[in-house]
């Protein structure tokens, strides 16, 4: 059996027979450009963006099958050719080496042993933490027999040298721009030009390989020239030119053009003596403007312990910002890994790890949002600042820019012709604002000015304004040419406002290109995503209680843009869809190509009855029209409208059709009745849950490739967005589930889902929380997965109940009785307010979830007052040291 363990308290995990399972990758980083995947074979890419892959791109079959990773050869007397990656013909056929792996905080280790040839090398590849596009690997050899061992090192790896688009797009023509050099220990590569969707381009990128040895030896052979290294008739599993005496007559200063290059470095025969160990390091630098050879030469063998000690004590202080200690140390590791996700998809994006095959680079617009939730909670220094830039992409048509560039605030123009709206994205902003605005108490953020995106497409996308063309730039302009700016409230509402009116035949808000379900693409004129439609009724709420909230503060009026006037007018009622749409258009037509950059001041009191008055119409409407009653035991609502304007859940042809999307909003916003929550849950555990794949799946099977719905219907059942357990929604249906006060719904949905991924033998992943669970228990798509923030912000905001109220520290636990440990105790150290605290509760006498309550909270050994609030308790932050604080908790009977 395989098992994929953490080491004791210190957050790395081992694995043992490591060879036996295939698709595993790890992703290494410099924290900034570099981006790179490794397996035990040394398999993997390694990039800077789209179009600058060092390294051919893999993609999940690729990393079993593919030849053009990182090799290092021994050509061993005695025995022949032997690769310390594992891949060549020979290794693949004898299987006799025994593979295990070691990982931690961002270091991957591969230990290959060969009992026949008394051979033990490990192989340690990390990214330096900073600038420098540089991923090393450390190969050390250890003689264990008592025998000396001689042999030929070579280091081989590709170098593949441009855009992920070429790998089908002129492969071979993009070689001839190939312009390879050999220099002392290295090859280094510079493409004349790069072929990519920008056109072609003189190409600045240089790319190189560079190995040395712990004795500082000057490499002896060079294979630049791919084609030559393998040999006619060879492949890079078995490179002919290897097989006899080494023969290549490249000397430092050649150079080779136009061929496949391939970074390969070539050392003395060397003999260890039994016991001996001898290092080498193989280098893959990437640079955009600096000498490539200078800053390859920095890393030699005594380097790499230094840089290697350096990138850990970045890490390991970058993941202290979050832990936990419950009782079960395995869980409390796991969540440790979970945290490292959020960062990894700042980094990543999307794209560049094996399974994220289809990203070009950067994120969508709902990740923005939603990657924030996780940081605020573990880099919270940074927040304010992306927060207000994302708000930059806001359209003044309450859609958004969809184009998102690396920089925060870049947006760009989309120049393709398939504009589409995705429903649910105006949504997400007001989510993440109100986390940040709830735990900072900077209510002054919603007042902040910014701009709006603007390009061609106007009204939904449905029209193009005629009066625009690009040379205008992105930004929205007045009527007198002006950049327009309104503030960060002005955003929000404009978000919430324009979907409250765009509403289909059964007044539910349109589902326009999709929503958070990316598959449901296909239902663009009569589709209408009803559970958006909560997440949309639960914002205007909430945006509501925040103006409350200033009102008590003294506030009592905003200004908002005059054009706006019309989104607020009360004469429409409710069931008027008619008047709705009109109201839309009126208002649409008005913000064309400029706005009048004139303000209207609106009265807070009237502001804050109109959105009230809105979310109460939604929800009244959707307990209403939307609750479905299939039989005495199965009840849920229904979660979307296809093409033909039908139901998509409910009874269809004699089967009950369920989604879980369906349910998450209407929990989350509380339009579900606890009566209605308790249904919920039983036609969920019905229809959803199977337990071999960690919980509860996206839909049942529908059987049918709907249409009329979108893409996911036509992938097969279990699959990703058509009824796999997709980790985002079950960690949402966790979160909506906590708020409805079902602490062990929720808690038992993350534990699953923790358990299934620990469990290696079926869920074959390395520690963490992947998109999803295929039918076979696999986790797809691991590492770059939204569901991460979820995960963390249940266990910091729920499990533990460290909120925000107002900007007061608002503690509501919601841990389980088998959640403490032996003594009582269940602590976590977080960031609240950019502030270091370690918050432990204490639970002597283990009282269970609904029997316990908070009874005396102490700072550093003091106690604090407090308030009793919402079922926990408030705490004024000023009684937080400015460094650190520790807090204990005394829970007691209620
Ligand atoms: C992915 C996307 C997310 C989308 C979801 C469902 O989820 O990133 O935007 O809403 O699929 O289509 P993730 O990989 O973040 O779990």
């Amino acid at each position: 059996m395989n098992k994929c363990k953490f080491k004791e308290k210190n957050e790395t995990f081992t694995l043992d027979n490591a060879k036996d399972t295939s698709y595993l990758y790890f992703p290494i980083t410099n924290g900034f450009k570099l981006k790179s995947s490794v397996n035990s074979q040394l398999n993997g890419d390694l990039k800077l963006d789209q179009n600058q892959f060092a390294m051919v791109p893999v993609s999940q079959e690729d990393l079993q099958n593919n030849l053009f990773g990182r090799h290092f050869w021994m050509n061993i007397n005695g025995f022949g050719l032997y690769n310390a990656s594992g891949v060549s013909a020979v290794q693949k056929v004898r299987q006799d080496d025994d593979v295990s792996v070691e990982a931690g905080f961002l270091y991957h280790k591969t230990t290959r042993t060969n009992d026949e040839l008394r051979l033990s090398i490990e192989l340690t590849t990390f990214s330096p933490y900073g600038h420098d596009n540089v991923e090393l690997t450390k190969v050390t050899i250890q003689n264990s027999s008592e025998k000396p061992l001689t042999f030929t090192p070579t280091v081989a790896i590709p170098l593949y040298s441009r855009s992920a688009d070429n790998l089908r797009d002129h492969r071979h023509v993009t070689a001839l721009l190939n312009r390879a050099k050999v220099v002392q220990n290295g090859i280094i590569n510079q493409p004349s030009l790069s072929f990519d969707e920008r056109g072609h381009q003189v190409n600045h990128t240089r790319y190189g390989v560079f190995a040395t040895t712990d004795t500082q030896e000057a490499a002896k052979a060079y294979y630049p020239k791919l084609q030559e290294f393998v040999g006619e008739g060879g492949s890079l599993d078995w490179p002919k030119s290897l097989l006899e005496s080494p023969d290549t007559t490249y000397q430092v200063g050649d150079d080779m053009d136009g061929f496949e290059v391939n970074g390969g470095i070539g050392f003395a025969e060397t003999t260890l003596a039994p016991q001996e160990t001898k290092s080498y390091v193989m280098s893959i630098v990437v640079s955009e403007d600096e000498p490539i050879d200078e800053m390859a030469n920095q890393y030699t063998v005594d380097m790499f312990d230094q840089k290697f000690d350096e990138m850990r004590a970045y890490w390991s202080e970058k993941m202290s910002s979050l832990s936990i200690q419950t009782g079960d140390s395995q869980f409390d590791q796991y969540v440790k890994w979970v945290s490292l996700q959020p960062i990894l998809r700042r980094i990543f994006g999307c794209s560049f790890l094996p399974h994220h095959d289809y990203g070009r680079g950067g994120r969508g617009w709902r990740d923005l949002w939603q990657d924030c939730l996780a940081l605020l909670l573990t880099e919270p220094e940074d927040v304010e600042y992306l927060l207000y830039n994302n708000y930059l992409g806001v359209k003044i048509d309450g859609t958004n820019a969809t184009i998102i560039g690396s920089e925060p605030g870049e947006f760009v123009a989309d120049r393709n012709n398939i504009p589409r709206v995705w429903m649910d994205h105006g949504a997400w902003p007001w989510n993440t604002t109100k986390l940040y605005l709830e735990r900072s108490g900077n209510y002054d953020f919603l007042f902040r000015t910014q701009g709006y995106f603007k390009d061609k497409h106007v009204h939904f996308t449905r029209t193009e304004d005629e009066t625009y063309d690009e040379s205008q730039g992105t930004l929205q302009k007045d009527k007198d040419g002006n950049v327009y700016e309104g503030t960060i409230l002005e955003h929000i509402l404009l978000q919430n406002l324009v979907q409250y009116y765009n509403v289909g035949e059964h007044n539910n808000m349109r589902l326009e290109g999709a929503d958070w379900n990316d598959g449901l693409d296909m239902a663009k004129d009569k589709g209408e995503s009803v559970t958006f439609t909560a997440f949309y009724a639960m914002n205007l709420m909430q945006i509501s209680e925040v103006l409350t909230h200033l009102k008590e503060q003294g506030l009592s009026s905003i200004e908002v843009l005059e054009e706006m006037r019309v989104l607020l007018t009360n004469d429409i009622s409710f069931d008027d869809i008619e008047g709705k749409h009109e109201t839309l258009n009126k208002y649409f037509n008005l913000i064309t190509s400029t706005v009048s950059g004139k303000k209207a001041t609106i009265k807070l009191d009237e502001l804050i009855s109109t959105l009230k008055n809105m979310s109460e119409a939604i929800r009244d409407h959707l307990r209403n029209k939307e609750w479905l009653k299939v039989n005495d035991n199965t009840a849920f609502y229904n979660g979307y409208y296809d093409n033909k304007g039908n139901k998509l859940e409910g009874v269809i042809n004699d089967h009950v059709r369920m989604t879980l999307t369906g349910q998450v909003f209407p929990l989350m916003s509380d339009i579900a009745t606890s009566e209605q929550t308790k249904d919920i849950i039983a036609s969920s555990k019905e229809l959803l849950y199977d337990q071999k794949v960690g919980g509860y799946r996206l839909n049942n099977n529908y059987n049918e490739v709907k249409l009329d719905m979108g893409r996911l219907f036509g992938f097969a059942f279990g699959h990703k967005e058509n009824g796999a357990m997709f980790s985002h929604m079950a960690m949402m249906f966790a979160n909506a589930l906590y708020q409805q006060g079902e602490t062990k719904e929720a808690t038992s949905i993350l534990e699953e889902i923790y358990e299934h991924c620990m469990d290696f033998d079926t869920s074959k992943i390395y520690p963490g929380i992947p998109e999803y669970i295929d039918p076979d228990g696999r986790g797809m798509y691991h590492y770059l997965t939204g569901s991460a923030s979820w995960f963390i912000l249940n266990v910091v905001n729920e499990m533990f109940g460290v909120k925000g109220h107002y900007g007061k520290l608002h503690l509501k636990p919601s841990l389980l009785k088998h959640q403490f440990n032996a003594d009582g105790k269940a602590s976590i150290s977080t960031l609240y307010r950019e502030r270091k605290v370690t918050i432990t509760y204490t639970n002597v006498k283990q009282l269970s979830h609904d029997d316990y309550q908070i009874k005396s909270v102490l700072f550093n050994n003091e106690e604090v007052p407090f308030e009793h609030v919402d079922n926990g308790v408030i705490i004024d932050p000023s009684h937080l040291n400015d460094d650190y604080t520790d807090i204990e908790v005394i829970l007691d009977e209620v």
